[in-house]
């Protein structure tokens, strides 16, 4: 049996960028002795501790949880976004993943919509925008015993999980050729638009989240699902069939448009 190498040497060509005006170019960086435990994002604080030894400026890239909850962490890899490994995060992406010697291409999420701030680290403060418009409900639904009082089908309430999974990482955004936000906005009103709690300003919210997305600089869906297969929380397509329904029937229910 192969045995797995401990570390690993690899030669980044990592996206730097000192500001969001500023000319952007590849720069090669040597990682030396990496183990193949470390995520990616480990990788990258070893890379910035040797930077900063050497007095140089570390590689800026966004995260917090670490343990692909929170959304902060993406740059496309190998030109995937979070990288070659399926329903993965960034921080969740090991290094065992790689091979001694390889080459890793390391950009940022590229879209209209998600300047470039620096290095890896973008501006998606447009996808809080879309959810300040909608993406919750102001009913009072009272406390848990008052929501486990409302009999929910239990293939309604896995769908609305299944939604709910959205972390709002923009992946979807970076992978689709069009830099649709369909498939973060579908998540966010699925999840909403079918449970009864969220079913009241269903209309209201579709209109106003979709109005919110297309001033955003977000492009259209093109049905390439590469949203799909970017997602590491494997939000499904069928949710943005979901959407152009709440969309449609709520601009035939509305005076609002
Ligand atoms: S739909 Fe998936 S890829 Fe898009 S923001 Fe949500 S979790 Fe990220
Ligand atoms: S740092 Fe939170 S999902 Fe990656």
């Amino acid at each position: 049996m192969k045995k797995l190498a401990k570390t690993i040497n690899v030669t980044l060509k990592v996206w730097r960028q000192p500001g969001p005006e500023a000319k952007g170019y590849f720069e090669t960086i040597v990682a030396k002795n990496i183990s193949v435990h470390m995520s990616f994002i480990e990788m990258l604080d070893t890379v910035n501790e040797q930077l900063t030894l050497d007095g140089k400026d570390p590689i800026a890239f966004d995260n917090d949880c670490r343990e692909g909850i929170c959304g902060t962490c993406g740059a496309v890899v190998d030109g995937r976004a979070h990288g070659p490994q399926k329903a993965t995060t960034l921080c969740q992406l090991h290094m065992r993943q790689f091979s001694d010697g390889d080459t890793i291409v390391v950009e940022p999420f590229r879209a209209r919509a998600f300047k470039v701030v620096k290095d890896l680290v973008v501006d998606r403060s447009a996808f809080d925008k879309i959810i300040q418009a909608g993406g919750y409900i102001s009913v009072n639904t009272g406390g848990a015993p008052d929501g486990n009082a409302i009999p929910i089908p239990q293939d309604i309430a896995d769908k609305a999980m299944d939604a709910a999974a959205c972390i709002g990482c923009g992946a979807c955004v970076a992978a689709c050729p069009s830099a649709s936000a369909m498939l973060f906005v579908s998540g966010k009103i699925s999840q909403l638009a079918l449970l009864p709690q969220g079913k009241p300003e269903a209309a209201r919210r579709a209109l106003s989240m979709v109005k919110v997305m297309d001033t955003g600089g977000f492009g259209n869906c093109s049905n390439h699902r590469e949203c799909e297969n970017a997602c590491p929380k494997e939000l499904s397509i069928v949710n943005i069939a979901r959407l152009n329904r709440e969309f449609f029937k709520a601009g035939f229910l509305s005076n609002e448009i």
